[in-house]
């Protein structure tokens, strides 16, 4: 396998797992749920190198693509994503090598939230920080969620955003279309 899904929510089995999971069996990915690892957050003493990060990162790093899963949280990433993201400062001050191994990947970002439309600060956290480790940003595919996630209600923005993914083509406008699906 060569794509990897990293989920971070609150919920194991809530709407951004079960987008993960839809996406997974899509693409052929294997899903890294976040909450299985113990991830401190940043700490600018690098007292916490007996977590779970570095073991994580030497995983994730066998992957050549990377899509990023998250609920949006008051418009942000959840926490349990944010401090993972925050700990990709590790790679920029005690680990370089394995942050400039970073370049040679691509990401992407799925989500999951209640508005019909997302707001852009959500994705520009990501693509912000892809952008700062020089990682090729393919796109972001958003899903509304009204209550609980449902498969066939989202299966034909999955089929287009996989389709676009296996080609390698720019997906960056997979999600205004998908949400246009929705309405
Ligand atoms: C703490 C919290 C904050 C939320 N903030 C937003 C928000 O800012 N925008 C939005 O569209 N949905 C928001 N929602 C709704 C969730 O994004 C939505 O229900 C999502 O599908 C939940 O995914 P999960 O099951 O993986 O947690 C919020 C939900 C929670 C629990």
């Amino acid at each position: 396998m060569s794509n990897v899904i990293i989920l971070g929510s609150s919920r194991d089995n809530g709407n951004t797992a079960g987008l993960a999971n839809h996406l997974a069996t899509t693409i052929n990915a294997e899903i890294v749920n976040l909450n299985n690892y113990r991830i401190l957050p940043y700490d600018y003493a690098h007292k916490n190198q007996e977590d779970d990060f570095s073991g994580l990162i030497d995983h994730l790093i066998t992957y050549k693509r990377l899509i990023f899963a998250s609920p949006i949280y008051w418009y942000s990433p959840s926490a349990t994503m944010k401090l993972f993201i925050d700990r990709l400062c590790d790679l920029t001050e005690i680990d370089k090598t394995r942050g400039r191994n970073l370049r040679l990947k691509s990401a992407a970002v799925i989500s999951t939230g209640a508005a019909v439309e997302v707001d852009s600060c959500f994705e520009q956290i990501f693509r912000k920080t892809f952008d700062y480790f020089s990682i090729k940003y393919d796109g972001m595919l958003y899903c509304q969620c009204e209550d609980d996630y449902v498969k066939t209600h989202h299966n034909k923005a999955v089929d287009l955003f996989a389709t676009q993914f296996r080609s390698g083509n720019d997906m960056r406008d997979v999600e205004s279309r998908m949400m246009l699906e929705n309405n």
